[in-house]
């Protein structure tokens, strides 16, 4: 069953969604070479909870926080621990608020220092990716238009796609139908509708798209060892354009901010 939204819970979902950019924006000012990525989970949930939501992760199947902090060769679900942060690594931190009954979910992937060039080129094919995702998520195409858009330009740029971990529907429900893979065809899958709300989250290797799930049952890594990247945005499909309910631009801001510092 895909749900169609009411202007209503796509209102509610606008402010869910929003609260999670500005928990990543609030990060921002933390990220930083020693900080520990427990820390960053504290201050998420209070952050989180201090303006009404609570964190749409925790607890989830079982799952111990409210951020994921994936590094490096993590490519999802990395969970929150004692490990500091240090110059050169890559940083997704993926963000879930339920307020009002209804979900937001959001990933970022940071910087922490100076990154290697061939690492930064990777986050910006993978936020790219994203945007060409978004742009096929409108009334009348399929599923499969955004998978093929999103692999096409990661494959066209020497990267792999994760098959194993997918976007989805999200409302009431952190995870709805429709799976909404990073890879596909044109023309396949369920159709889009207007005031459908998914979230698509492209995972993009450097190396090669195997990944091995670790002993703790969430860490997914890649099996080469190589670098991932992860950025991901809630949208509403619309009829010639989808509207983005998370926000990156705020989280930009607030990471420019910190570098002039
Ligand atoms: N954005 C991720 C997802 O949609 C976050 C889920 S983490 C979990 O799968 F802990 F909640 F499972
Ligand atoms: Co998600």
């Amino acid at each position: 069953m895909i749900f169609v939204k009411t202007e209503s819970e796509i209102e509610k979902m606008r402010e869910s969604n929003l609260m999670v950019s500005r928990t990543h924006a609030m990060l921002a000012e933390y990220i930083e070479p020693g900080v520990n990525t427990l820390k960053l989970d504290k201050l998420a949930e209070e952050f989180i909870r201090d303006n009404g939501g609570v964190p749409g992760f925790l607890n989830y199947s079982g799952y111990p926080n409210s951020l994921c902090i994936s590094i490096n060769d993590v490519v999802v679900h990395g969970i929150p621990s004692d490990y500091c942060l240090k110059d050169g690594d890559i940083v997704s931190i993926d963000c879930g608020v339920y307020k009002n009954g209804y979900h937001g979910d959001s990933c970022y992937t940071f910087e922490v220092g100076e990154v290697a060039p061939e690492v930064k080129q990777l986050l910006k094919v993978t936020r790219e990716a994203l945007y060409l995702g978004i742009e096929q998520a409108i009334h009348g195409n399929r599923v499969g238009h955004i998978g093929f858009a999103v692999q096409q330009y990661a494959e066209k740029n020497n990267y792999s796609v994760v098959r194993e971990l997918v976007g989805h529907g999200i409302g009431k429900n952190l995870h709805e139908e429709p799976q909404v893979p990073n890879y596909g065809k044109r023309g396949r899958g369920p159709k889009l509708r207007e005031n459908m709300t998914i979230a698509i989250e492209p995972m993009i290797n450097m190396g090669h798209k195997e990944v091995k799930q670790m002993p703790d049952g969430w860490t997914i890594k890649t099996l080469d060892g190589k670098p991932s990247a992860h950025f991901e945005h809630t949208i509403v499909i619309k009829k010639d354009k989808a509207e983005i309910l998370s926000n990156f631009e705020i989280i930009d801001k607030a990471v420019n901010k910190k570098l002039k510092k």
